[in-house]
């Protein structure tokens, strides 16, 4: 173990600087004199994108496996499978001479249009902490470290570089830093990457209270805070606010504007020993496994894209079946679209692989229906053009089929890192092919492969199957033969809900701003929370998603039906296969607070498990629920709190598929600490004093010559045809004195001072 604070002693002021500024676009800035080494880092997320060319910032990559991007990976709700492709990745990390992976994302879905949705896991911070910690776990087992990003609201990619999320306490504590809390508090990133965008006004490379206060500080995050690749503005600002390391590298004038910053008494030299000791942690541990040639310097190709198969075939949403999946024996398939040829797998961007192999879609289903007899045609062309005459071709070829089997993919100049989408639709052509050929032939099967939801109400209802298979990594193509011709039942749910119309979205009248700023008006209600406040239909709820056997639930059970906070309680439901095929359900355990003294979303998801259950067979499945589960963020006391009260525990299939619901009573252990100020309003008074009766006393009492004057007391009705009470809430006490200032011996400011003192005391 090195000694780390006698190492920092040793360096020069301008070797700490330049240890904190990349050495070159991948790798950080080796000490050769000190024996620190070089840390190489790529990414990310759902593959290796190691540069060919050492140095080189964008170029070819080396071959690795395509793994499905996240939507895919967050629709298994599997941790385990995805702790194992976290494994698999820091497998080949090692076999590239890679220290750090920069992922996963962990970003909200606040809209289905934002571009980078496919490298996010979910609208739902539960799910998407779950997920982003396990594949830490997994990449991190292997010596390996990650890079959790874009910390943080990096929700959009309008203006990705400069714009400020405008986003109050309460939502950002609630909905957009608890999926970063989970994976910080669950697995310890080596890195946390943060992002472009400002919060609130302050850049987020910059911004302290999110990289110290919040990460640093109260999570205990002990790696450090990278950049974003150029988010860097002012280098000693961001030291100030808590960015360690800033990518990329070389960058001179950054070393110096350090150094000179700490010879001018600008910047404490303190704070730049902190990023140094910080950085030096991770690089020694990313040297205690070494890299390439000692290891193998290869990795298994063959195991790992069966795994990508597998994953992506356990992310898959079979969205409609009319009963014709799985396939059996059709004799002769219409394969249409050009995906089946050119398989649409991951998206553009940083995160864009160079894979191993990939699998075709159409070879593939062309092996498993060995005895069939599979056309191609080519359906849509790669631009944004119409071209009729290929949509003939594709009816001429459905007509002849049995099947068609329709492979959609939204092309990458509507989908893809660096810009947002402009609509939910497919292209022109793609929904006129779909709807041409579904007119003439019942047995219509779409598959799509996209990373975010589209639109479907044109002609959903005209196709007798539709198969989500999302970008589904390099060994997609077998994943959906696997599930078409049911070699695997699916068992993916969405993460994330797909509207009806763009214009139902929640942040639809809020996006994609203006005037540098974009407000997050809809505040906590993003995804299915918003969907079910507003009791809007959906194209698909969250949650949902299709099995080639049926499950049934039993009753909920708790272990307890009054219990305390910070105890908690499991929740267990009996699940059964009453189907005749062996499948795998998705069980979801949702939280409803009956009564809450801030507005809360009708129900959030708190917990999930996945099993798998043989025809007959019944599985009891217990979930812990915590103090969080039943918790909200009080801005006020800016910290969690939970309220005395019954909370409805909702057992789904879906969000739309309850099962069964229990209610429980909590019984809250906070003690709150007393808030109260000059500016209180008379219901705040109350709340608080319910535990000190001799200031309610006294607020009464102080209250009664206005009542009077309302011509009634304070419990009654006045003769101006109002309760009293209730028109006094929500006045602070001190202006209500003031309205009756001749009735009281002594300054009101000092009658409520007297009350204020007693309150604290
Ligand atoms: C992306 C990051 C990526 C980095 C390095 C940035 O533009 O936002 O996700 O890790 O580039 O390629």
């Amino acid at each position: 173990m090195t000694d780390l604070q006698s190492l920092i002693k040793q360096m020069t002021l301008e070797e700490k600087a330049a240890l904190c500024t990349g050495a070159t676009a991948w790798s950080t800035t080796p000490i050769d004199r000190l024996g620190v080494p070089e840390m190489y880092v790529t990414d990310g997320p759902h593959g290796v994108r190691r540069a060919a060319e050492a140095g080189a910032f964008i170029s070819q990559s080396l071959p690795a496996t395509c793994f499905p991007t996240a939507s895919c990976l967050a629709s298994s709700w599997d941790g385990d499978l995805i702790r194992k492709l976290g494994q698999a990745l820091g497998e080949e990390c090692i076999a590239l001479k890679v220290d750090v992976l920069l992922g996963p994302g962990t970003n909200m879905k606040r809209t289905p249009v934002g571009g980078r949705n496919f490298e996010y896991f979910s609208e739902d911070p539960y799910l998407a902490g779950e997920m982003a910690a396990s594949l830490i776990n997994g990449v991190q087992s292997q010596g390996v470290g990650t890079s959790l990003k874009h910390y943080a609201v990096n929700n959009q990619e309008y203006e990705r570089f400069s714009i400020s999320a405008e986003v109050d306490e309460r939502t950002l504590r609630e909905i957009y830093l608890p999926a970063f809390e989970t994976a910080v508090k669950k697995a310890q990133p080596w890195t946390v990457m943060c992002a472009y965008n400002k919060l609130n006004g302050a850049y987020c490379s910059e911004h302290h209270e999110l990289l110290v206060d919040i990460l640093k500080d109260e999570w205990g995050f002990e790696g450090f805070v990278v950049s974003d690749w150029g988010a860097v503005h002012d280098r000693v600002k961001s030291l100030q606010g808590g960015l360690d390391l800033e990518m990329p590298g070389p960058k001179d004038r950054r070393v110096k504007a350090v150094v000179d910053a700490v010879q001018a008494g600008e910047l404490d030299e303190a704070v730049l020993n902190e990023a140094v000791r910080r950085i030096l942690r991770i690089v020694f541990k990313a040297a205690e496994t070494p890299k390439g040639a000692p290891n193998g310097g290869a990795f298994d190709v063959e195991t790992h894209h069966t795994l990508a198969r597998q994953i992506a075939a356990e992310g898959m949403v079979l969205l409609k079946n009319n009963g014709l999946l799985p396939l059996k024996n059709p004799q002769h398939i219409a394969v249409i679209g050009r995906a089946a040829e050119n398989a649409h797998f991951q998206g553009g961007g940083s995160s864009h692989i160079n894979p191993t192999k990939v699998a075709v879609p159409f070879k593939e289903l062309q092996q498993l229906a060995e005895h069939a007899e599979l056309t191609y045609a080519e359906g849509y062309p790669t631009d944004n053009s119409f071209q009729q005459p290929l949509i003939d071709e594709a009816v001429t070829l459905a007509q002849a089929a049995d099947v068609a089997l329709l492979f959609v993919a939204l092309p990458s100049f509507k989908e893809s890192e660096g810009y947002d989408r402009a609509d939910l639709d497919l292209t022109s052509q793609q929904v006129a092919l779909i709807k041409a050929v579904a007119a003439i032939q019942p047995n219509t099967i779409v598959v799509l492969n996209n990373g975010a939801p589209v639109a479907m109400s044109e002609w959903i209802d005209d196709v007798a199957a539709v198969l989500e298979a999302w970008m589904m990594g390099q060994a997609g193509g077998g994943a959906i033969a696997d599930v078409l011709f049911g070699k695997v039942n699916p068992s993916g749910k969405l993460a994330e809900t797909f509207p009806a119309r763009l214009i139902d979205t929640p942040a639809y009248l809020n996006f994609p701003g203006e005037s540098g700023e974009v407000r997050y008006g809809e505040s906590l209600f993003i995804g299915y929370r918003y969907y079910d406040a507003k009791e809007l239909p959906v194209l698909f709820p969250f949650g949902y998603g299709q099995s080639y056997t049926t499950f049934a639930y039993g009753a909920p059970r708790v272990s307890a039906s009054t219990f305390k906070d910070v105890e908690g309680l499991t929740v267990s439901v009996d699940v059964t296969n009453t189907g005749a095929l062996a499948g795998k359900e998705v069980v979801q355990v949702y939280v409803h607070d009956r009564q809450a003294r801030l507005v809360r979303p009708p129900k959030e998801l708190k917990g999930f498990a996945k099993i798998e259950l043989q025809p007959g067979e019944t599985k009891t499945i217990s979930l812990p629920l915590d103090f969080r589960a039943f918790a909200f963020y009080d801005p006020a006391y800016r910290q969690w709190v939970t309220e005395d009260g019954e909370f409805d525990i909702l057992i789904g299939a879906s969000s739309a598929d309850i099962r069964g619901t229990v209610t429980v009573t909590l019984q809250s252990t906070l003690q709150l600490p007393c808030i109260l100020n000059r500016e209180s309003t008379i219901k705040e008074w109350l709340a608080y004093s319910r535990s000190k009766p001799a200031v309610e006393a006294q607020i009464k009492q102080l209250m009664s010559p206005m009542a009077a004057a309302f011509g009634g007391g304070i419990d009654g009705n006045d003769t101006i045809g109002m309760d009293t009470m209730t028109f006094l809430m929500d006045m602070p006490l001190l202006s209500v004195l003031q309205f009756q200032e001749s009735a009281f011996p002594r300054p009101v400011e000092e009658l409520v001072d007297d009350l204020l003192a007693q309150a604290y005391s």
